[in-house]
């Protein structure tokens, strides 16, 4: 295993995944972690992560002193070689200008970490990489016993070592992919040097959590709330697969869910791999609680403690529960970790569900705390679970509750619902679907006129969205066809009775958000 000390990178997280796809396991720290945390983790080599700080201040943050007294390889990145550098009694300088993108590195070939690793050979002879820099301070000297491993016209020392400790220092990224052979360098420190076998693979991770479930639940029953996303899905398939009946999954049918969804998820899980499933159909409930509410938040509220209240309902049924399943992914057990606080176990405020009650006397399962987002997909997928399912776009917790704006009824879920359905069938037959990150229809109350034949119509409106992202956090509007666009006005306005004009959304994010709500 790695160990990946992180100093607030945008690119950690994405360190440890490159680590992982490489077949080894990794996880994060906060550079402030414990020693005894450290040692306990028992790594086979540790990566210190680039950091936003400059390690020429006297409180800057620095990597605990048994990262290098453990006698094993360390491989510093950006901030972490200039940790490094600072630490062991080099010197770091502060540049006049910042380094932010593509840069050509010629490397020093000699090195267990770069050798025979290039792009191209100049005419001297030497390795030239292509690499992605961003920073702003370089180290100026290097510790005493260290060698010159990489330079670039910006960073005389762009790469440093000192082979007989197995320190590494580089200060371009090799976990982006605009490095060009990151993926490379970073096998090599993690495989060769670090001599980590490729375990951590989709059938291991299954084996592994079944065995660690069945000896945490033991005879026990366990709940779990189904909603039909991603991660309550494979935790399903998981769990079901480790304790089989002893698995009781309760689906609460809001009437806020797409075409067809309710059904589909039961035919899934209940018909096909003979999961327990309670399916609560609780539409009616829904409608009447939201009736006359028009405040996204005050909807979003009533929707998860409505969510609360039923599971809780379900779950009192259920004595023989001693447990509570949950989908909580590696991401947010690093952010709800952070720096100083330690590991704290929070149960996660999951937005899906609107937050749990903190009463319920129930441990937590939490079979897939480890594992990032693809990798959950990849053992979705290892579990049998329909690609189709696993690789969808994400789904908020309210559902079409924030895809209907202001009052929520029934009426209106109905049309939303069969214009939804006829948007995404066209993405996938027009294999756009996974050209977008997320593309939904929304519900508009307003009324607009349109003719059709000889009549007069005055109906509603129906606003599409559609985005590209990698972290939802900002998304810009996904540049579909004219033609598809045209196609989809033609068969909403057509086939859905009640509907009279579509608009597509060419809003960003920011400044606006991906949900209309
Ligand atoms: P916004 O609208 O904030 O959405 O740009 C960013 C991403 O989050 C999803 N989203 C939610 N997911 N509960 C959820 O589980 C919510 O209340 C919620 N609101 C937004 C949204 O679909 C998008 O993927």
């Amino acid at each position: 295993r790695i160990l990946i000390i992180d100093f607030g990178s945008q690119y950690t997280q994405l360190i440890a995944r490159r680590i992982r796809e490489i077949g080894v396991y990794s996880e994060i720290y906060p550079w402030d972690i414990d020693e005894q945390s450290i040692r306990d983790f028992n790594p086979k080599g540790i990566i210190l992560s680039g950091g936003p700080e400059s390690a020429t201040e006297d409180d800057a943050p620095v990597a605990p002193q048994v990262v290098f007294d453990l006698g094993i390889p360390v491989l510093g990145i950006c901030y972490g070689m200039q940790t490094m550098a600072a630490q062991l009694g080099g010197e770091v300088v502060t540049s006049t200008h910042r380094e932010f993108g593509y840069a050509k590195v010629r490397a020093q070939g000699h090195t267990a970490l770069l050798k025979d690793i290039q792009d191209e050979v100049n005419a001297e002879g030497h390795g030239l990489l292509d690499v992605w820099m961003s920073h702003g301070d370089k180290v100026g000297t290097m510790p005493e016993g260290f060698t010159l491993m990489a330079s670039s016209e910006n960073a005389p020392i762009a790469g440093m070592t000192d082979e007989s400790r197995q320190f590494y220092g580089i200060q371009f990224h090799p976990e982006v992919t605009h490095t060009v052979k990151g993926g490379e360098i970073l096998g090599r420190f993690v495989q060769g040097i670090c001599g980590c076998e490729g375990l951590w693979t989709a059938k291991n991770i299954i084996a592994d959590s079944i065995d660690r479930v069945r000896e945490q639940v033991g005879e026990d029953q366990v709940i779990l709330g189904l909603s039909g996303g991603v991660d309550s899905s494979v935790v399903a398939a998981l769990l079901h697969q480790a304790i089989g009946d002893k698995l009781i999954c309760v689906f609460v049918d809001t009437g806020l869910l797409r075409l067809n969804e309710g059904d589909q998820v039961m035919a899934m899980f209940a018909e096909n791999m003979g999961v327990h499933v309670i399916r609560v159909n609780a539409a009616e409930r829904y409608y009447i609680a939201l009736k006359g509410v028009t405040d996204p938040e005050a909807k979003r509220k009533i929707i998860g403690n409505l969510f609360v209240e039923i599971f809780d309902e379900e779950s009192n049924k259920l004595t023989n529960a001693k447990w509570l399943a949950q989908g909580t992914i590696y991401p947010d057990v690093i952010e709800s970790a952070g720096s100083k606080t330690g590991k704290a176990h929070v149960i996660k405020s999951h937005h899906n569900v609107g937050g749990l009650p903190e009463d319920m006397k129930l441990g937590l399962v939490e079979p897939l705390r480890e594992l990032f987002k693809d990798e959950v997909r990849t053992i979705g997928v290892e579990l049998g679970l329909p690609e189709k399912m696993v690789y969808r776009h994400p789904f908020p917790g309210p559902g079409l509750g924030v895809r209907i704006l202001g009052e929520v009824k029934e009426e209106y879920a109905d049309l939303l619902r069969q214009a939804d359905n006829i948007f995404m069938e066209e993405l996938h037959k027009h294999d756009l679907y996974h050209k977008t990150s997320q593309a939904f229809a929304v519900f508009l109350p307003v009324k607009s006129v349109g003719v059709m034949g000889d009549g007069r119509r005055y109906d509603w409106v129906i606003a599409l969205r559609a985005v590209e992202t990698i972290d939802f956090m900002t998304a810009r509007w996904a540049r579909l066809p004219y033609d598809f666009l045209e196609l989809m006005s033609l068969r909403i306005i057509n086939e859905v009775d009640g509907i009279s004009r579509v608009t597509y959304d060419i809003s960003g994010k920011p400044p606006a958000t991906i949900e209309w709500e």
